[in-house]
């Protein structure tokens, strides 16, 4: 992380208001103190997203993300802290001190560069190759696959050569050192035969990113072979799961939906007749991250895998992440073809076309794929089959949507709707009561003691509001009363702050990484009880949060020093009959 002054920071997040800045990305509508929005992060109906101008913080009550302007930036657009910081610097007309980034972060930054240098390199090598006379076999063979010589060159298709050396000596001409290379994930270096390539004699695709650079390749045996596909390692530039083959070109289709393949060859396949909109993951399983890139291209998706089980598994695993992230999406049936490649292949893009056009809705496709688990002439397994299709329904949390699959469902696998709705309603409530018993659980836990926390953090949420409160609280309480973590830190960064007169929440949020970031943003939203209401009782309700909060406390630290260290014990013992006295007033 780039080292940025605090002074900086505060006043690059003064002059970029949060309520503004957040604002402009998506529709905010006053309530009470904050505002409020649907959540850009999760799939949601109603609002549960706020933006509070006097914490200068978001948060959101469904998903739990949270952060200050920056963090949104950073979130938002997919950008790092540091061009989360250029971004909002530029449009306060701020100049980013060049000499605040730290050393690391220049080197990091290099480091990618370097790296990017190496993949291009090597693309323009595999891409000659491929042109020569070493490359007339992985030629011929894009050619055997159908591809012309126009697609062959417009995805930048090469050959790396059958020598286990050739690529690394050519990068080690072109000046880049050993260390480099390993880190490219092209190269890898042992003490006796020294540097050597990961990819030989392979029929060669570049990946690119959004940005059409090179971050790393697959490579195809030509003919059989294990294994089949061989792929970069995942590198400082290259995170599988976060890109997606040929995004780079499809994300400017004209289509409303994106076609999610398996393969590299099927995108190239689908591309080269028409379907600009194809993409496929990295060889590795779909993630949340590439679900969330298609929500931000605010396109569809069409599902493409094979039509073999392998397939209809991956397909099953994507739609609830595509749902989560909120992208609708639809499933292909490829049968009787394997994969898009092939069906394109015999039949043409028309006959492709027309199954894109009968492609299921994605809840259907999961009905009917659980409707193969059951044997539905049997009344038991198909009063099991109908609460599978209940349970899936109930996931569902806008009504109308739940009553429109409950009438489709009873339609299609003939049953009664009101019978069918009932049995709906009917496991909607156990499970009601099924969720309440496991949080009952969890209160009762005495490990949690999630009373304590929850006055703690709805402690220093009421400082952050109305820091005018702060001079009765201090009468009671010290930072070292918030006895757990990050309760504590954040006590004593806030009270420092109330102490000089300058709350700011946001501030507090920058020395915290990214994974504690979010609970301390939770804490700043912590919603008080009885705040709200008792109007004018304000000091009231938090003198009496305040003692909570010291009896804990007190009780805890009374509990750690265990008899061993009698002064504390003493001082405790102090607290304790002042507290007693105050209680006593009250
Ligand atoms: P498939 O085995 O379905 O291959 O793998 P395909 O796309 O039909 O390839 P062709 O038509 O035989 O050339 C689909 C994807 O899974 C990854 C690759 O990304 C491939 O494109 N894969 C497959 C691997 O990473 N390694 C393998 O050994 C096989
Ligand atoms: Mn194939």
């Amino acid at each position: 992380m780039p080292f940025y002054s605090d002074d900086f920071l505060a006043e690059l997040r003064s002059r970029n208001d949060i309520v503004d800045v957040i604002g402009s990305y998506i529709e905010l509508k006053k309530k009470g103190n904050s505002w409020f929005g649907l959540c850009p992060f999760h799939n949601e109906d109603h609002a549960s997203f706020s933006v509070s101008r006097q914490k200068q913080l978001y948060y959101c009550f469904g998903c739990g993300a949270g952060g200050n302007v920056i963090n949104f930036v950073q979130n938002y657009e997919n950008m790092s802290f540091h061009e989360a910081v250029k971004n909002l610097a530029d449009h306060a007309g701020m100049q980013v001190p060049n000499t605040e980034r730290s050393r690391e972060e220049k080197e990091e930054e290099k480091k990618k560069m370097q790296l990017l240098e190496i993949q291009k390199e090597a693309g323009n090598y595999f891409y000659l190759l491929l042109r020569s006379d070493r490359g007339k076999r992985a030629h011929d063979y894009f050619l055997s696959r159908g591809l012309s010589e126009e697609t062959i060159r417009s995805f930048a298709l090469g050959y790396s050569d059958q020598y286990k050396d050739d690529l690394y000596r050519y990068l080690k001409k072109k000046g880049f050192k050993d260390e480099q290379l390993m880190e490219s994930g092209l190269c890898s270096f042992n003490e006796r035969s020294g540097g050597q390539d990961k990819f030989w004699n392979r029929a060669m695709f570049p990946i690119l990113n959004m940005s059409n650079k090179v971050i790393g390749f697959g490579g195809r045996v030509m003919g059989d072979g294990e294994p089949k596909y061989l792929n970069s390692p995942d590198t400082l530039i290259f995170e599988k799961g976060k890109n997606l083959y040929a995004m780079n070109r499809a994300r400017s289709t004209k289509r409303s939906y994106f076609l999610l393949c398996e393969g590299y060859m099927d995108v190239i396949s689908l591309h080269q007749a028409g379907f600009d909109n194809a993409v496929a993951a990295l060889g590795t399983a779909f993630t949340i991250q590439q679900a969330m890139l298609f929500k931000r291209l605010k396109k569809s998706v069409y599902l493409t895998f094979d039509s073999d089980p392998p397939g209809v598994k991956a397909a099953l695993r994507a739609i609830p992440m595509l749902r989560s992230a909120g992208v609708s999406c639809k499933v292909l049936n490829l049968s009787p073809y394997k994969d898009p490649d092939e069906l394109i292949k015999a039949e043409g893009a028309e006959a492709f076309q027309k199954k894109i056009d009968e492609a299921e809705n994605s809840f259907f496709f999961e009905v009917r794929q659980d409707s193969l688990q059951f044997d539905l002439n049997d009344p038991e397994q198909k009063t099991a089959f109908f609460d599978a299709c209940a349970s899936r329904i109930l996931k569902f949390k806008d009504e109308l949507e739940r009553e429109n699959y409950i009438e489709a469902v009873a339609d299609k696998y003939h049953v009664g709707t009101d019978l069918f709705r009932n049995r709906v309603a009917k496991l909607g409530r156990e499970d009601g009561i099924v969720r309440k018993r496991v949080t009952e659980r969890a209160d009762s836990d005495p490990e949690m003691k999630r009373k304590e926390r929850s006055s703690e953090a709805a402690m220093l949420s009421i400082l952050a509001e109305k820091p005018e409160l702060y001079k009765k609280v201090r009468e009671i309480l010290t930072p070292e009363d918030f006895v757990a973590e990050p309760y504590n830190r954040v006590a004593k960064m806030l009270f420092e702050q109330l102490e000089a007169g300058n709350p700011d929440p946001a501030a507090i949020l920058d020395s915290f990484g990214e994974e504690e970031r979010s609970k301390v943003v939770g804490i700043f939203h912590a919603k008080p009880k009885g705040l709200d209401e008792e109007e004018g009782l304000e000091e009231q309700v938090v003198r009496e949060m305040s003692i909570k909060i010291k009896e804990n406390s007190i009780q805890v630290r009374t509990a750690q020093a265990d008899g061993k260290d009698l002064e504390l014990l003493q001082k405790l013992m102090k607290e304790k009959i002042r507290i007693d006295e105050l209680k006593g007033q009250m």
